[in-house]
């Protein structure tokens, strides 16, 4: 046809991806969550199946459509996300870990809907299970890839999260930053590499980066011959 389409150099891959926030219930009618809203997970899954990749995206609550040709698991929690991502990790080539998963969930979660009282609330939060610390420790032959959403100290932070989860790439991006982070169409974004390079790119469309990064796993894929 007149427009040209992609080159399918990721047919036969299977990718795993998650995108967007979770939701750590407190009672019937509440939750913690953040502002995450999935468009740099969801357009990474688009670009991965228009090259050819098998995509299954693991999403958290989003209003976004789902990608044609991906096939798309819910869920809401992160111990969800964590089940639903361990469930399917052997089988993948990669995993790209997008979703912005809540550190913490409220140690109780109560049953009826929680009556206001006098003074403040005390509510006490335990730790979630770390999805892709765990994918590091579980990693064989396949490209781990993880986000890093920092507000100050970007490159040594994003540099400790890419060695201490055993990546093979991390994304950072400074979400203080003008037209940079959640919720935006625009990301200014660096990869780093554990040899210790890296790339920095200007600001552009998250289509845009998400070409960058699938042209990125497409080299590891060729490095670890896999
Ligand atoms: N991540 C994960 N499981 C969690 C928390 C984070 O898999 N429970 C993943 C994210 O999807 C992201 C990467 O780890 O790819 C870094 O997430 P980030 O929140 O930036 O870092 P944390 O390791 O949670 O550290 P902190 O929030 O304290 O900076
Ligand atoms: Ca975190």
């Amino acid at each position: 046809s007149f427009f040209s389409s992609p080159k399918k150099t990721l047919d036969g891959k299977k990718v795993l991806i998650t995108a967007g926030p979770t939701r750590e219930a407190f009672d019937p009618v509440r939750y913690f969550t953040n502002y995450s809203s999935g468009k740099m997970g969801y357009s990474l899954a688009h670009v991965l199946q228009e090259r050819g990749a098998e995509v299954t995206l693991i999403s958290g609550p989003t209003h976004l459509k789902t990608p044609e040709h991906v096939s798309r698991i819910n869920v809401t929690s992160a111990i969800e996300m964590f089940e639903a991502v361990m469930k399917r990790e052997s089988e993948m080539d990669a995993v790209i870990m997008s979703a912005a998963i809540a550190d913490y969930r409220p140690k109780e979660i109560f049953h009826q809907k929680m009556k206001k009282q006098e003074g403040s609330l005390f509510v006490e939060m335990v730790r979630n299970p770390d999805i892709l610390l765990e994918l590091g420790k579980r990693k064989d032959k396949q490209v781990l890839i993880g986000f890093a959403a920092e507000t100050e100290h970007l490159e040594d932070y994003a540099k400790e999260k890419l060695r201490k989860k055993n990546l093979d790439m991390i994304v950072a991006n400074n979400i203080a930053e003008e037209g940079s982070g959640f919720e935006k169409d625009t990301n200014k974004v660096s990869f780093y590499y554990p040899d210790g390079n890296f790339k920095s790119f200007e600001l552009m469309t998250k289509h845009q980066v998400s070409e960058h990064i699938v042209d990125a796993l497409e080299e590891l894929f060729k490095v670890s011959d896999l």
